[in-house]
């Protein structure tokens, strides 16, 4: 049946958040579990998970696993029931000048940002008309100095997900661009006093800005392939 798209669709669906234990991820759990999903949250420390988990309600799962390493993803989707949605925000990225940054670290950065995603899209168990929903950034598409290996992995994962909506339909696979998020992953990068790039809305999202998005492509029937750019308008400066 064709069903116009409400955020009341996510009650008592499964949906799994790899990267939930922090920033966009988790606040992407709260609210879908605010609306009355079975949420399960994943991160690679049990303990950020633990607390992550013990933030949102009582019945929210959880689970502790690399999403860049195949052999645990694969066990990881072996062992619980397909999942109507999931949204994969997890990422660990380090950025600098390609001359300054070690090819290990681009290595790692990109394996983070790209491999990961795949290796999700690769094992997942999704219900038919649920929906993957990954992360890019503005680097895809607005590129800036020292970002090298993000913006590779972020425009790499755009055009994988145009790609995983036709080979996996009729679950539907989106992708939203955030600009800068305030969030320990923008922290971690910006010294606050630092004056962020300059944008139109002149300020950073906050993770439930880009949640919000994220939960109106999953719960939309109609939505797949699109790629949202979601960046307080960085990419028309
Ligand atoms: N914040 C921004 O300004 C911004 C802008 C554009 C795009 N993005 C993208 O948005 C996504 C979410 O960013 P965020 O700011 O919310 O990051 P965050 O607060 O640092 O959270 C990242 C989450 O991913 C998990 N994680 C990292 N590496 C993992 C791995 N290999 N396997 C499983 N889990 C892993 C982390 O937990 P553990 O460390 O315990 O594993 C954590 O739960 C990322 O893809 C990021 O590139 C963010």
């Amino acid at each position: 049946m064709n069903k116009a798209p409400s955020f009341a669709a996510f009650a008592s669906s499964r949906l799994l958040v790899v990267g939930g234990s922090s920033g966009i991820g988790l606040a992407t759990a709260r609210i879908a579990a605010a609306h009355g999903a079975f949420v399960t949250v994943t991160g690679r420390s049990p303990d950020r998970v633990k607390a992550a988990v013990a933030s949102i309600s009582a019945d929210t799962a959880s689970a502790s696993f690399d999403m860049t390493d195949e052999a645990e993803v694969e066990a990881f989707f072996a062992t619980h029931p397909p999942f109507d949605h999931i949204v994969v925000t997890a990422a660990a990225i380090r950025s600098a000048p390609v001359r300054a940054l070690s090819l290990d670290t681009a290595r790692s950065t990109f394996a983070s940002k790209f491999w990961g995603p795949y290796l999700i899209a690769r094992f997942a168990r999704l219900t038919d008309g649920g929906s993957l929903s990954l992360i890019s950034g503005a680097a895809a598409r607005r590129p800036r100095a020292g970002r090298g290996p993000v913006a590779a992995a972020c425009a790499a994962v755009e055009a994988l997900t145009k790609v995983l909506a036709v080979e996996l339909a009729p679950v539907r696979v989106n992708c939203i661009a955030p600009g800068l998020v305030d969030t320990p992953m923008l922290r971690a990068a910006y010294d606050p006093n630092t004056p962020i790039p300059p944008q139109p809305v002149r300020r950073a999202a906050l993770p439930e800005g880009i949640a919000f998005q994220i939960l109106a492509c999953a719960a939309n029937p109609y939505m797949t392939g699109s790629i949202i750019d979601l960046d307080g308008g960085l990419s028309v400066m």
